[in-house]
């Protein structure tokens, strides 16, 4: 697991955006895995700024969600769906129909799930699959407790989720109980996983997660196992980690071939 301290969101959002471009430059064709949340928006508008300014490309490129609420009606704001086409897919040039979430108005749920988890595998699984992390440690909507080998599945969302998310709607109580996300061991097999987390709020899920035992109370911890984990943070999120000085020594130390 590589941590990365950095001064803040935009230079986050530039170091991951360099990832992603020599990804995609090494293989136009990429499968990326996207999140929603506010963490990975620096990216989404770093990436978008580099399409429309430096010719970076995503016309091969194909992308797959994390997860999605349950019930909400096709088109409502602050569906996954819309909110990933709204912050990043529809401001660069991924061909739509390259880009997949969970279907959360499936009358099927069990069927949707298996359904999304065949399409991962058909197209040959996740090269880079960005990831933000719940004030509870959960990755995705992995509500502490989760399997650590779970697949695509519905979850309820804990209280706090809920409240955490409620800002995202006009009602708290419009905050769906219900989502479908990939599993654990779903977003365990992406090739590379690149978490961002900011802010003082997430200091507790940031040691938890980087510092702690691995453990489903803590779902994010289980990245410990990735062989390709890079977690990006801010000062304030990084505030609560006892070897900090030490992330901060290797990263300045890195030798320049190595990238993320
Ligand atoms: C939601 C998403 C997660 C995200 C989390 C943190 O619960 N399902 O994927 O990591 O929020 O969001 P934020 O980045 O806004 O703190």
């Amino acid at each position: 697991m590589e941590v990365v301290i950095l001064p803040g969101s935009g230079a986050i959002g530039a170091a991951v955006a360099d990832a992603v471009e020599a990804l995609l430059r090494r293989k136009p064709d990429s499968v990326l895995g996207l999140a929603t949340g506010s963490s990975p928006l620096p990216v989404y508008d770093e990436l978008a700024w580099r399409h429309a300014g430096q010719g970076l490309e995503l016309s091969s490129a194909s992308a797959f969600t994390l997860d999605e609420y349950v019930g909400l009606p096709t088109g409502h704001p602050q569906s996954y769906r819309e909110v990933i086409r709204r912050e990043f897919t529809n401001r660069v040039d991924i061909d739509p129909s390259h880009v997949h979430s969970p279907d959360g108005g499936a009358e099927d749920i069990p069927a949707a799930c298996a359904a999304y988890e065949e399409a991962i595998g058909n197209a040959g699984g996740v090269d880079l699959q960005l990831l933000g992390v719940g004030t509870d440690g959960h990755l995705a909507f992995n509500e502490p407790t989760s399997s650590l080998a779970s697949r695509t599945r519905i979850k309820t969302l804990t209280e706090q989720t809920r409240k955490d998310n409620a800002r995202f709607f006009d009602d708290p109580d419009d905050v769906p109980g219900h989502v479908i996300t990939q599993g654990l061991g779903t977003i365990m097999e992406a090739r590379h996983v690149v978490l961002i987390a900011t802010g003082g709020q997430k200091a507790q899920a940031v040691h938890d997660l980087v510092e702690g035992p691995v453990s489903a109370i803590c779902p994010a911890s289980l990245l410990q196992f990735h062989p390709h984990a890079t977690i990006l943070i801010d000062e304030a999120a990084a505030s609560g980690l006892k070897l900090a000085e030490y992330y901060r020594y290797t990263y300045e130390h890195k030798p320049r071939w190595q990238q993320l």
